[in-house]
């Protein structure tokens, strides 16, 4: 049976193979047209080491000089020597660049726009070649703006349904993006998407788990929320908090509710930071979460939003004196232009 592994380069570009289980991933990889590094193919020199983030696998021969045992015990794999039981992802050791891959470009075209409220809008692209895309919860793509030479990176706020997925982006006055989306946007205007990137994916729900979004940094836990849904819901308490400025700020939170009462394991809350905010819960995420909800630090945390945010939380990790077992998270960086 061919399993869907994702090889996350350096840069932050995902590619998807397909590789069954009497097969070597090095050897799916090749046959995929990326030369990711390798050098014996034979477990002894050690070239082709790798990171294996998520998913089950077998590891045929090798010597200790190519591959320690504190290193495997740490997740390092071998690719020449790693045959996949399951859907795995990992991490490579190189620049997409270096392997001759790169983000693959997707056609599109606006299929709808939805002012959400003052601040916030959704569109739904319609892709041309939809069974092309496979992507990460929570991974992003560089989004051309119609009518210019620039791009602006956007999350997936769902995943790929009907050839169709989902953005939610803040209208930032007179921002280029925001312009286009808020006052030119039609039905049927044709979009480029490259991607996809980033390394602020779900990984396997193996502990409790934290969610923090930031206004539109809830973009990519939707989709993290949509997967966990089909997949049955997680295997432990998964827990938002949705932190925004101002009242008008908080969206999509009927799509929260859904989650909530179709998966046993989820739970939400938002805040909003205005104090003048008619909403029950005020504040910021670090005043809704404390040592209890990293469970002694045997629970994930994943973060979204602004780059204060970021730091208030390291910051709060410290004040209540817990760390969790891991730390994930995406800064909606203003403005980064590509051409
Ligand atoms: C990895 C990544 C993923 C992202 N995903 C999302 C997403 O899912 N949803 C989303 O809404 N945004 C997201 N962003 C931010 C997004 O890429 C754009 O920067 C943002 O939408 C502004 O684009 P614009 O063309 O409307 O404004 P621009 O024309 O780029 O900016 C206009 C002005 O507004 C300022 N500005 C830009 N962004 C902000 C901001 N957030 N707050 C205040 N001022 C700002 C700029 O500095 C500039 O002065 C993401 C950014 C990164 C790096
Ligand atoms: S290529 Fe030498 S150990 Fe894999």
């Amino acid at each position: 049976m061919a399993h869907r592994i994702a090889l996350n380069f350096e840069d932050g570009v995902t590619r998807f193979i397909e590789c069954d289980g009497n097969e070597v991933v090095a050897d799916a990889a090749y046959r995929a047209r990326l030369n990711i590094p390798m050098d014996c193919r034979d477990g002894a020199c050690g070239t082709c080491k790798s990171k294996c983030e998520s998913g089950r696998f077998r590891m045929g021969d090798y010597i200790e000089d190519a591959l320690t045992e504190d290193e495997a015990s740490e997740g390092f794999v071998l690719t020449c020597q790693f045959r996949p039981e399951s859907d795995c992802v990992i991490s490579i050791p190189a620049t997409s660049a270096l392997c001759k891959s790169g983000p693959t470009v997707f056609e599109a075209a606006i299929a709808d726009v939805r002012k959400l409220s003052n601040t916030t809008i959704g569109f739904t692209v319609a892709l041309d070649q939809p069974e092309a895309l496979s992507f990460l919860p929570g991974q992003y793509m560089q989004v051309s703006v119609p009518g210019t030479a620039e791009s602006r990176a956007y999350s997936f706020s769902s995943c790929v349904s009907g050839g169709r997925a989902d953005f939610l982006v803040r209208n930032i006055p007179g921002g280029l993006m925001s312009t286009y989306l808020s006052s030119q946007a039609t039905s049927g205007d044709r979009l480029t998407l490259r991607g996809p990137v980033g390394a602020f994916y779900l990984r396997e729900i193996r502990r409790p788990t934290l969610f923090l979004a930031g206004g539109t940094g809830l973009a990519p836990f939707l989709a993290m929320l949509e997967h966990l849904d089909e997949e049955g819901g997680p295997a432990h308490p998964v827990r938002l908090v949705y932190g925004v400025t101002r009242d008008a700020d908080m969206v999509e939170v009927e799509k929260l509710a859904r989650f909530a009462e179709t998966m046993a394991n989820f739970s939400y809350d938002v805040c909003v930071a205005d104090k003048d905010s008619a909403h029950g819960l005020k504040g910021f995420v670090t005043d809704h979460f404390g040592a209890a909800d990293l469970n002694d630090g045997e629970a994930d945390v994943y973060l979204c939003g602004p780059p204060p945010m970021v730091d208030a939380v390291k910051a709060h990790f410290d004040r209540i004196g817990v760390k969790p077992a891991s730390f994930h998270y995406e800064k909606f960086l203003a403005a980064e232009t590509t051409t």
